[in-house]
């Protein structure tokens, strides 16, 4: 796996001390309230098991898995929920917990879809953020990181199914994304 990496753009210790941060903000805020985390699988699992762990309140995790249809490295826009939250969310807070926003339509998805149910309230945590190609405008009310538009691996972000467990953030060498 190693010699596939060109380079590393966050280190672990990086990730790890930011996840901590996370954490404690997200505590602050939702003191007293009832805290549902939502993680988007499969990208997000690494990030939101470690994000859950830093959170010092009683919480409530769960998982939720869409598709998006489209290209291997490129999101549509459409999508479909594969695994889905089967109880109301009825005055509760939701923090929905995606690896990485690119293009913001997943998220967009994902708020309208969740906000028929009724939450008190929902947010965005996302392990990292592609501005440069965003299409639609969404807030991430708890941001890792902001990266450059490389295709990013690691941390539960993958690579044709590959790579989820490096542990830093890297860009693959070019000949791996071409083969
Ligand atoms: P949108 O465009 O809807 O995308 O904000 C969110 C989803 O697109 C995938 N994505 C990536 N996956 N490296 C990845 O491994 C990347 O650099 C990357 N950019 C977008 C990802 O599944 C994310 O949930
Ligand atoms: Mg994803």
């Amino acid at each position: 796996m190693q010699q596939d990496i060109e380079r590393v753009l966050i280190t672990e210790e990086q990730i790890r001390e930011k996840i901590k941060e996370l954490g404690a903000q997200i505590s602050e805020d939702f003191r007293g309230k009832d805290l549902v985390v939502v993680g988007i699988l499969k990208g997000a699992a690494l990030f939101c098991a470690d994000l859950f762990r830093a959170i010092s309140i009683p919480a409530e995790l769960d998982f939720m898995r869409i598709t998006s249809y489209g290209a291997a490295t490129k999101s549509t826009g459409v999508h479909r929920v594969l695994l889905d939250l089967d109880y109301t969310l009825e005055g509760r807070h939701v923090l929905i917990v995606e690896d990485i926003v690119d293009t913001g339509l997943t998220i967009k998805f994902l708020k309208e879809y969740l906000s028929q149910r009724g939450p008190a309230s929902l947010s965005v945590a996302a392990l990292l953020d592609k501005p440069s190609r965003r299409k639609v405008e969404v807030t991430i009310d708890y941001r890792g990181f902001e990266v450059p538009d490389f295709f990013v691996v690691g941390m539960g972000l993958d690579y044709a199914e590959k790579y989820r467990n490096l542990r830093d953030i890297c860009i693959l060498k070019p000949e791996i994304y071409k083969s």
